[in-house]
């Protein structure tokens, strides 16, 4: 069994009369393991599997490394109700005042980052969802989608949507649980308080070494069968980098192995 490797971040307890310093450590997964990525429903993972992401709702996998996803700049449609009830000033708005739809996610309602009492709002609920990971034995965190101010009619900024993440960094490490930069290539920078990426279809969009200048071989590559040519987009990654970290080839819609349309290969 691969042991995964200690890391120790950099950030420690602010210091006050009294109070020991403490040095902070977040566990990161073995680089290049066998992984595999559960969002569409949680299963036994294919043998030898050592990292496995599962949504926040699921149990872990036992000894394995287990991310927890969440979404942490949209909603889930699922849980639109709880958000318009209790925070719905947080769910950003059009022109025409009505929720403005991520055009990527059916049903999806963005979240307004623009103001430091929002962010302080959604990360009060999303560190709420970090500490149950934890408690759930999760060692990492993969927070969805970093990248909604790219869909959002100018309505959501960069800065902003930094802003938020680095509130749930800081409160994942206090956790002691690392945490992903999801997608966003061309803005991969360590300094946003992200210990490791999880990139989909790096390969297909020429993007894999803007990861991996920031993250090393700490990455989870996910590439998918409904592109152009899906078999030989994943023999050419496999073959450029498939001995240094950890790439697989899934279906869309990451289904379940009972289902017709299930696909794994890793590399
Ligand atoms: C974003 O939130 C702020 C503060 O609640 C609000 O003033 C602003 O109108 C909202 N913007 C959009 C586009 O929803
Ligand atoms: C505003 O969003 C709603 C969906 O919530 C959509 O039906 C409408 O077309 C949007 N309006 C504009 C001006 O984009």
């Amino acid at each position: 069994m691969h042991l995964p490797a200690l890391v120790l971040i950099g950030t420690i307890a602010t210091v006050q009369a009294g109070v020991t310093l403490e040095k902070r450590a977040v566990t990161l997964f073995t680089p290049n393991g066998k992984f595999d990525y559960q969002l569409g429903g949680a299963y036994t993972p294919p043998s030898g599997t050592v990292t496995v992401v599962r949504d926040r709702t699921a149990s872990v996998a036992p000894n394995l490394y287990n991310i927890c996803y969440i979404n942490a700049f949209q909603t889930q449609p699922n849980e639109n109700d709880f958000w318009k009830t209790n925070h719905d000033e947080v769910l950003l708005r059009n022109s025409t005042g009505q929720y403005f739809i991520d055009p990527g996610w059916p049903d999806e309602i963005q979240f307004n980052t623009t103001t430091a009492q929002n962010r302080n709002t959604i990360a009060g609920v999303l560190n709420g969802w970090i500490d149950d990971c934890a408690t759930k034995g999760f060692k990492g965190i993969e927070p969805d989608n970093l990248d909604t101010f790219t869909r959002s009619d100018n309505l959501l900024t960069r800065e902003n949507n930094f802003a938020l993440a680095a509130l749930i960094a800081t409160h994942a490490h206090n956790a002691n649980l690392a945490i992903a930069q999801k997608n966003l290539a061309d803005e991969a920078k360590a300094a946003a308080g992200f210990d490791f990426a999880i990139a989909e279809e790096c390969q297909a969009e020429t993007e894999c070494e803007e990861y991996t200048a920031v993250y090393g071989d700490f990455v989870l590559e996910i590439e998918y069968t409904d592109r152009d040519d899906p078999e030989q987009i994943f023999q050419d990654v496999c073959d450029a980098r498939g001995t240094e970290y950890s790439i697989i080839l899934r279906d869309r819609f990451l289904v379940t192995p009972s289902e017709p349309d299930y696909h794994y290969e890793e590399c």
